[in-house]
């Protein structure tokens, strides 16, 4: 049975002020059991959320982590700073960072093993672009992108992964993939798993991200194989964040 995970991405946006309010509407709410969520912060944040979070149930993540471990490497915030702040994700390869930032496959390998070795888990972001699915070369892309990491990683962690599906052209759109197109690229996703891990591939969460919001959520979550969501513009309004787990709560776990 794979628990939901309702996870909140607070992208660059916000001061200080606006994340200790959203934080504290988040402390205030009253959450299940039967679904995890979590939030990511940008980094100058997270210790204040943490502060204000520490006895809810809400998980605290970062959106990136340096390729490099402590040391001489001016700007980056390294897996040990983050877990000393009460991470327990990391989003690995969001195509923001993918497409914005420089993050290849190989720093994404490094980012990877930087989590794992600080005791974080990692949510490992894959999707196509619009050009690439009318391209015909959805499947090849996502499993690509899956591979390349899978190589150069320790298979022995395989299940600490979480993996998100965030389509390029539904990322901040209005325009989610439909539940048919998630489920399709979800279940091409679960066989690499299964093949790749066997029962723990079963066992993997796959969240899909991309104009998730209150209305489209259900119909999503219904989905045999999407196991969540990676929220980023519904997540900096709070009743739309709640309405979301909420409807991730109303649904079966699988
Ligand atoms: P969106 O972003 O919900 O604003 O489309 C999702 C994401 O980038 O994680």
């Amino acid at each position: 049975m794979r628990k939901k995970l309702v996870a909140g991405n607070w992208k660059s946006n916000g001061l200080l002020a606006d994340a200790r309010s959203l934080a504290q509407a988040l402390a205030d709410a009253s959450w299940s059991q039967a679904v995890d969520v979590a939030v990511f912060p940008p980094y100058v944040h997270l210790a204040a959320t943490q502060a204000i979070l520490e006895s809810s149930p809400v998980i605290l993540g970062a959106q990136d982590i340096s390729p490099f471990g402590v040391g001489a490497f001016t700007g980056e915030i390294n897996g040990a700073m983050l877990a000393d702040l009460g991470c327990h994700y990391v989003l690995v390869g969001h195509s923001e960072r993918r497409s914005l930032c420089g993050d290849d496959d190989d720093a994404l390998s490094r980012k990877i093993e930087r989590t794992l070795s600080s005791g974080l888990a990692p949510i490992l972001c894959v999707g196509e672009t619009l050009e690439e699915r009318e391209g015909g070369r959805a499947r090849d892309v996502v499993l690509g992108q899956l591979e390349s990491v899978w190589k150069r990683m320790d298979h022995a962690a395989g299940p600490q992964l979480t993996i998100a599906y965030e389509p390029v052209w539904a990322i901040g759109t209005g325009h989610s993939a439909s539940p048919g197109e998630a489920e399709e690229v979800h279940r091409w996703i679960r066989a690499w798993l299964v093949g790749q891990m066997a029962a723990a591939g079963e066992a993997t969460r796959i969240l899909y991200g991309g104009s998730v919001n209150g209305g489209n959520a259900a119909e999503l979550f219904r989905c045999q194989n999407i196991d969540g969501a990676l929220v980023g513009g519904a997540s900096l309004k709070i009743e739309d964040f709640l309405e979301i787990y909420r409807r991730a709560a109303n649904s079966r776990n699988k």
